[in-house]
């Protein structure tokens, strides 16, 4: 089954408990926390005392992205009881092995995020010890951005070097997924989905995420 993780970067901070509330009644598995440093990515968004806010306001985990530079200085401030995934930028970790055994190290499912410019086959030895391998669609750093299109290709490269490898990691899509290139990432073999605008800033949140959710 296709998992769903809403960014919470496109929605309504001013009423953030309202919009996550919103998503969680409307099928959505996990809630997407971008976290942006102002120097890995050219914009800033929030930190943890903002996610941890919403702690126990939903039951939904939460999946950690942080674009950040020197990420291991703050893995620690987003480990909470629902944390369940914590992603680093492979371009932004110089030992991306010992990082990924930190975050193990305290109970939450370690992630490894590449950009758009970044070739798949530099997951190769680390594919086995990730539970999550986000593959950007688009630049990071804002929402509401064009998918680039050989995210597509990219993915299915992925999916094959998982499966050659027997790994278990599973494949998560990031930026510019609505409908249609969703339906596409998915048969791509893409697991996991996370939409930011195509949710929030649509009239009917409920009925993207049902259609997102179907593939
Ligand atoms: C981009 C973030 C995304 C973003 C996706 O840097 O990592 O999670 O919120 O937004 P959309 O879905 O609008 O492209
Ligand atoms: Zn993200």
């Amino acid at each position: 089954m296709i998992e769903l993780a809403p960014s919470i970067l496109s929605a309504d901070f001013s009423r953030l408990g309202e919009d996550v509330k919103q998503i969680e009644n409307a099928g959505a598995h996990l809630i997407h926390v971008d976290v942006m440093d102002g120097h890995f990515v050219p914009n800033i968004s929030y930190g943890a005392t903002v996610m941890k806010s919403l702690c126990g306001r939903t039951q939904m985990p939460f999946d950690v992205h942080l674009m950040i530079e020197n990420p291991d200085q703050y893995i620690g401030d987003f480990v909470t009881e629902q944390t369940e995934y914590i992603t680093v930028h492979q371009e932004a970790c110089r030992h991306i092995n010992r990082t990924v055994q930190h975050i193990r190290s305290m109970d939450v499912k370690p992630g490894v995020a590449i950009n758009p410019g970044t070739p798949v086959s530099a997951l190769e030895y680390v594919l086995e010890d990730a539970d999550l391998i986000l593959i950007m669609s688009v630049n990071p750093g804002f929402g509401g951005q064009r998918f680039i299109e050989n995210s597509v290709e990219k993915v299915v490269r992925l999916r094959e070097m998982i499966d050659r490898k027997g790994a278990s990691a599973w494949i998560q899509v990031d930026g510019g997924v609505n409908v249609e290139t969703g339906r596409r990432l998915v048969e791509a073999g893409a697991d996991v989905l996370v939409a930011g605008s195509a949710v929030f800033r649509s009239d009917d949140p409920a009925r993207v995420i049902r259609e997102l959710k179907s593939f």
